[in-house]
């Protein structure tokens, strides 16, 4: 299951009606999932080929973007993740700018973006089993992660892949990882890397089978189903817009050069997310190295130090009191210097709107108010509060754990998230 993707489907207020029920708290009502008619589906087309964690649904910036810029002005995501926010650009004629301290972006986007390949799937089928290239990724505990017998087999279709300079790769790498995936000890479903009981039963089982066969029968239904969503994106008509990707970067470190009319993002959760480790299996295999992969684990919010700056929030001092075990304020701490500071920096450069969709979260049980916290602070650079709106989720699954490992308590199912909308005065 997606995490962002489980909404009640009953009853909301309209726009307006949450309007009136709420105006003067600027906060509305809005269930982004039914609020665009013309992307029938959360999974629709490329907005799904890969399962990302905490993925935007495209509805979200759909509608932000029909909402709050025409056709040709820029738009920017900082915390771009799996890309979403270039895919929706497309098809409402936004230029775009994404970063990510993850390398799959760039990985994942030029599949999502691709034009129909003219690839012959059975002589592609046929080129990987007669391929005599080889390719072990640089990866210590590869043994751990893969039974030895499969190896060979995934050496070999990897090794392919990575003598491909022409379509035929981008049409391979997703169908690939998805794959490869499926063939390891650890479990396809969940977006964490752990090895399950169900991963345990699948290996065993796997292994009494014609696993060969079964490879490759994967590999060709995944590309398949992968053409299939590339056909249904060109239905939405993307236009070639011009669009610049910054993969592998850290945000709290970069700067725009150029200027953007709105940003847009999510950045990462207050609670325990690790975005690297959960796609490690990916990025050994597309070749990065574990020196590198360790780098970038280092750098990922909200585990890492941040310098202090002056948080301009009152909400800020109150909640932070309330929290009395040191570690969890220096989580705390770091997390909203790194994301308080982050908006404040890079909002110097956005012309119009900064959007940001915020998962509110818990400490030992009190409710952090996170959207709340960034307004009061954008508010002393420039930014008046524009409206919040607020989407509601049931079930949501983020990396399959009910304890928190930030401060080992049980965690409470999140019920909304939330869009701040900021206008620059
Ligand atoms: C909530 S996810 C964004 C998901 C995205 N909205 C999508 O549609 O897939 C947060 C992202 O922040 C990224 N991230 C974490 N620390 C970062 C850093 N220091 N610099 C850049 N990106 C970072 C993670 O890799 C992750 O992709």
């Amino acid at each position: 299951m997606w995490p962002r993707e489980e909404y009640i489907q009953g009853e909301l207020l309209s726009e307006e009606e949450g309007l009136k029920e709420s105006c003067f708290s600027k906060r509305v009502d809005l269930l982004f999932r039914h609020a665009i008619p013309e992307i029938p589906s959360t999974t629709y087309g490329t907005f799904s080929i890969y399962k990302y964690p905490a993925k935007f649904i495209p509805q979200v910036i759909a509608y932000v973007l029909k909402k709050y810029t025409k056709p040709g002005m820029r738009v920017f995501d900082p915390f771009a993740g799996y890309g979403t926010v270039g895919i929706v650009a497309r098809v409402y004629g936004n230029e775009y700018e994404m970063w990510d301290l993850n390398p799959l972006l760039e990985v994942i986007h030029e599949v999502a973006i691709m034009k129909m390949p003219k690839v012959d799937i059975d002589v592609l089928i046929k080129d990987i089993r007669n391929s005599k290239n080889e390719f072990y990724p640089r990866w210590s505990n590869l043994n751990y992660w893969f039974p030895q017998e499969f190896l060979p087999l995934l050496s070999k279709a990897w090794g392919f892949f990575h003598s491909l300079k022409d379509e035929r790769r981008s049409l391979l790498v997703i169908p690939l990882i998805n794959v490869t995936r499926y063939f390891s000890w650890g479990d396809e479903k969940v977006h964490k890397l752990y090895k399950s009981k169900y991963a345990k039963r699948k290996i065993e089982e796997l292994l009494k089978s014609d696993w060969e066969g079964k490879f490759y029968d994967m590999l060709e239904k995944e590309i398949w189903r992968l053409l299939r969503k590339i056909g249904e994106y060109k239905v939405l008509k993307p236009r070639d817009v011009k669009y610049h990707i910054r993969a592998g970067v850290d945000s709290l470190e970069e700067n725009l050069t150029q200027e953007v009319d709105l940003l847009i993002t999510s950045p990462p959760y207050l609670q325990a997310q690790e975005y690297i480790r959960s796609t490690k299996l990916e990025l050994f295999w597309l070749g990065y190295g574990e020196d590198y992969i360790k780098e970038l684990t280092k750098k990922e919010l909200p585990y890492r130090d941040v310098a202090e700056i002056k948080v301009h929030s009152e909400k800020f001092y109150k909640y932070r009191e309330q929290i009395k075990e040191k570690h969890l304020r220096v989580l705390y701490d770091r997390y909203f210097y790194a994301i308080l500071g982050v908006f404040a920096r890079l909002g110097e450069k956005v012309r119009e709107y900064m959007c940001i969709f915020l998962g509110p979260a818990k400490i030992r049980n009190v409710s952090i108010p996170i959207d709340e916290i960034v307004v009061e602070h954008l508010k002393s650079f420039g930014w008046t509060h524009e409206v919040t709106y607020i989407d509601r989720i049931v079930g949501r699954v983020m990396f399959e754990t009910s304890i928190n490992p930030a401060s080992g308590v049980e965690d409470s199912r999140i019920k909304t998230e939330h869009l701040v909308v900021l206008k620059r005065e």
